[in-house]
């Protein structure tokens, strides 16, 4: 007796191009379509988990919503819950400005169950992220031998470079050991030194690898020196000194948009045979602006570096471009061994062997196919153009008595303080701005001190925006102290 199948129709059907699939199809593309064409598009907020429960109920059941209801409970809720980072006067932490075509493709890069982790699978995509790479070494002054891999962010970009230089400098100590006939003898403790405007990502980087990081004093203004790191490094025990095996220049420190002094670094990482790591996750963007390349200078000595497309380069989230001088350093750490991973050619560009990671979504295309289409000049200009609003910025901050610029922005993060206003005042401000949908402006804290802080990307951010903003302050009292 043949019974009937339903379970196996149904699994059938939510696979198949049906009718309701074309339906669904053009309200997910209308819907995408709307958001692209808001300009700006709300800022939104967030809401609590219990209002959250009230406006969108259950909506995993056994049968399922549909796709109209669960677009519907999307676009009417969940999407008004999420802020927009792509706001113009969205200013806090990172925000995000990704170009209309970079988002496009990213619907394009889902619907195309592209893998990304080998070049057997993906080598189209593969090869076109790896342009997308060369622009970025070039920019940087990296040899043409340079390659690597979009990572998710900048934090697995920083842990993927320093797992690199740390299995680099372990198999150093084997050759020394085995050179001198004698047991290979590493380090009690392996650690890495960094500046003391780091970002928060290399502590966490440091837990995972169970290595202790050195912080050095920072002297110029905030920024790590090479002379810091000669003083330091040889300032420590012999034990300790023989543990360290890299070093980390931010080049555009999340707090102040500070870059360190990477060519004294280098050269004292070079003294020193460390590896030089750069995180320029944010600030390395603006290597494609002519007018803050300087600051980068010694960049091109680097071993590695890392910056975030998702960032100030314009690609939806989440790509984090990590470049290593010499990518065989990193294959030698990261290739996975496996039976059944033994036909993936160890001569082909496979990105799983720059990074932890084996599956990947190939990241970068969003990113490859806004510059394919709009060129490198576009770049140029939308990064200099955010500069340009930063400095008008200043001069809005120094025109208004209320207001105190604290250090001069080398990029595009703006740090000011009303004087006199409690943090309590700061963060009623915030919200405030928030709640009428006018900026998501987050305050900071430095050495104690709750201030303002703006960072600015996008080119759609204009001096009116932050003027506006910035008037806020006064007419603002906050609550009575
Ligand atoms: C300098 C710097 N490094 C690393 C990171 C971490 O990047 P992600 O959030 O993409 O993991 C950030 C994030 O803001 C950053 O500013």
């Amino acid at each position: 007796m043949r019974l009937p199948d339903v379970g196996w129709m149904k699994r059938r059907a939510v696979h198949r191009y049906d009718d309701q699939t074309a339906e669904l199809a053009s309200a997910v593309i209308a819907y995408a379509q709307e958001r692209l064409r808001l300009d700006p598009a709300p800022l939104d907020a967030p809401l609590s988990p219990a209002e959250l429960a009230a406006r969108a109920g259950e909506t995993v059941t056994p049968d399922g919503l549909g796709g109209a209801e669960a677009l519907r409970v999307f676009d009417e809720v969940l999407a008004r819950a999420c802020i927009s980072t792509d706001h113009p006067r969205y200013l806090s932490f990172i925000p995000a400005a990704p170009t209309r075509a970079a988002v496009l493709f990213d619907l394009v890069v889902g619907a195309s169950s592209i893998y990304g982790g080998s070049w057997l699978e993906g080598a189209g995509a593969v090869y076109a992220e790896n342009q997308a790479l060369r622009w970025l070494a070039d920019l940087a002054g990296l040899p043409s031998s340079a390659g690597g891999v979009f990572v998710p962010g900048g934090t697995v970009g920083n842990l993927s470079a320093l797992v690199a230089a740390r299995h680099t400098a372990r198999a150093r100590c084997s050759a020394r050991a085995e050179a001198a006939d004698g047991p290979s003898v590493p380090p009690a403790r392996w650690s890495f030194v960094c500046g003391e405007e780091a970002h928060s990502s290399l502590a966490e980087a440091a837990r995972v690898m169970d290595v202790d990081v050195v912080v050095a004093p920072s002297g110029d203004g905030g920024r790590f020196t090479g002379a810091a790191l000669a003083a330091t490094v040889d300032g420590l025990a012999a034990d300790r000194r023989a543990g360290v095996f890299a070093v980390v220049a931010t080049a555009g420190s999340t707090q102040f948009g500070l870059v360190d002094d990477l060519r004294g670094l280098a050269e004292a990482a070079g003294e020193r045979g460390l590896w030089l790591h750069v995180d320029g996750a944010y600030g390395l963007a603006a290597i494609a602006a002519p007018s803050a390349r300087a600051r980068f200078d010694g960049l091109e000595l680097a071993d590695s570096l890392i910056v975030d497309p998702h960032k100030w380069l314009f690609a939806p989230f989440d790509a984090c471009a990590l470049i290593y001088r010499e990518p065989a350093l990193a294959r030698a750490a990261h290739t996975q061994q496996a039976g059944y991973l033994d036909v993936l050619g160890s001569g082909d560009w496979n990105p799983s062997d720059f990074a932890v990671g084996l599956s990947r979504r190939a990241r970068g295309l969003p990113f490859w196919f806004s510059l394919a289409v709009h060129g490198t000049r576009a770049y140029t200009e939308a990064v200099e153009s955010a500069l340009r609003t930063t400095s008008v910025c200043v001069d809005q901050i120094r025109a208004r008595p209320w207001l105190e610029l604290v250090g001069a922005p080398e990029l595009s993060v703006v740090v000011f303080r009303r004087p006199g206003w409690t943090p309590a005042q700061y963060h009623a401000w915030s919200d405030r701005l928030l709640r009428d949908g006018l900026a998501f402006v987050t305050p900071t804290v430095h050495d104690g001190e709750t201030l303002a802080r703006f960072a600015i990307v996008s080119p759609r951010t204009t001096p009116n925006d932050t003027a506006l903003i910035l008037d806020t302050m006064l007419a603002d009292p906050g609550p009575a102290t």
